[in-house]
């Protein structure tokens, strides 16, 4: 597999043949999985470095590395990492490129993931930079989209939440620029809108999207994205209050409706559990979804498939 990119910062990296070979990869990797994994990046070695809070992200890249034979070294929290003494994140990537052969960072900066690339001397993925982008999470999110409706070209997805500062709806909306007639539908609070660097590549693609305040506009869809509204983008806490549980799903708007409903996860409020027994509930396929898609990648940019 010859990805078009060394390191992945953006989704806007991604082209539509990178996109096919991934989305192919990852079920060859879901069939790897089934068999116990292999040797693939047998002698590689995986940075995990997460200077924010993360669960799925960082234990689907680790068990992604794990299944391919791979090992790893990891740094978490804040407290424990050069960049609390004072490091500049060029410097601790030069310093871990030093060490491992692929490096997986999740910062709170937006921009902190094109700094790290730039001087990354190994494959340099960026696992979410602050309210920027995720492209990872838009992989997965894609590969499940794909295996949920059967197809992904002229799909309707409808996003709901925090679309202002949710870098998963901005890497996915992105991503999703690559395949033709798919339409959207943006559901979120006046404050919380999707950023205009975002509904401009539309635009540009002529591709359709409307704007909305109301979750009953978004049951029709093929695909319902829900999002947390992101508490830790808000400067004051008392805003965060008020826009926290503007819109919450339940079983009960689903009735009649066939839209596949997804969430990145964690979810706060923002789907009743009521939706989890219904067959409309895929994000814990989603989640599940993570791990063939992240060893895609991982074999991709360390030229093993
Ligand atoms: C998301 C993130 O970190 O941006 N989580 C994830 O990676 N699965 C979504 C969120 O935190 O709301």
């Amino acid at each position: 597999m010859a990805l078009s990119f060394k390191h992945l910062t953006s989704a806007a990296q991604i082209t539509r043949a990178d996109a096919d070979v991934l989305l192919s990869t990852a079920a060859d990797m879901e069939r790897v999985i089934k068999k116990g994994g292999n040797d693939l990046l047998k002698g590689s070695v995986l940075a995990s470095l997460f200077f924010e809070p993360s669960t799925r992200t960082r234990l689907s890249f680790e068990t992604a590395m794990l299944r391919l034979g791979g090992q790893l070294v990891t740094a978490d929290g804040l407290q424990f990492s050069s960049l609390y003494k004072g490091e500049s994140i060029e410097d601790t990537i030069k310093v871990i490129g030093g060490y491992a052969d692929v490096i997986v960072m999740r910062h709170p900066d937006s921009g902190s993931a094109d700094k790290a690339a730039a001087v990354s001397p190994v494959p340099f993925i960026n696992a979410g930079d602050g309210a920027n982008q995720h492209p990872t999470q838009a992989l997965l999110d894609l590969y499940t989209i794909q295996k949920e409706c059967g197809k992904i070209d002229g799909v309707h997805v409808a996003m709901v939440g925090d679309l202002k500062n949710g870098r998963t709806v901005h890497s996915l909306t992105t991503l999703l620029t690559l395949f033709p007639k798919v339409h959207f539908t943006f559901v979120a609070p006046d404050q919380l809108r999707m950023p205009g660097k975002i509904t401009s590549l539309l635009e540009e693609k002529g591709l359709k999207f409307d704007a909305s305040s109301d979750l009953t506009d978004a049951v029709a869809a093929d695909v319902l994205y829900m999002t947390r509204v992101q508490k830790e983008r808000f400067d004051d806490q008392s805003e965060y209050e008020k826009l926290k549980d503007a819109f919450i799903l339940s079983a009960n708007h689903l009735k009649g409706h066939k839209t596949i409903v997804l969430h990145p996860l964690p979810r706060v409020n923002e789907i009743s559990t009521d939706v989890d027994e219904l067959s409309n509930a895929a994000y814990f396929r989603q989640a599940a979804n993570g791990v063939p898609m992240r060893m895609a990648l991982l074999a991709g940019l360390l030229r093993k498939v």
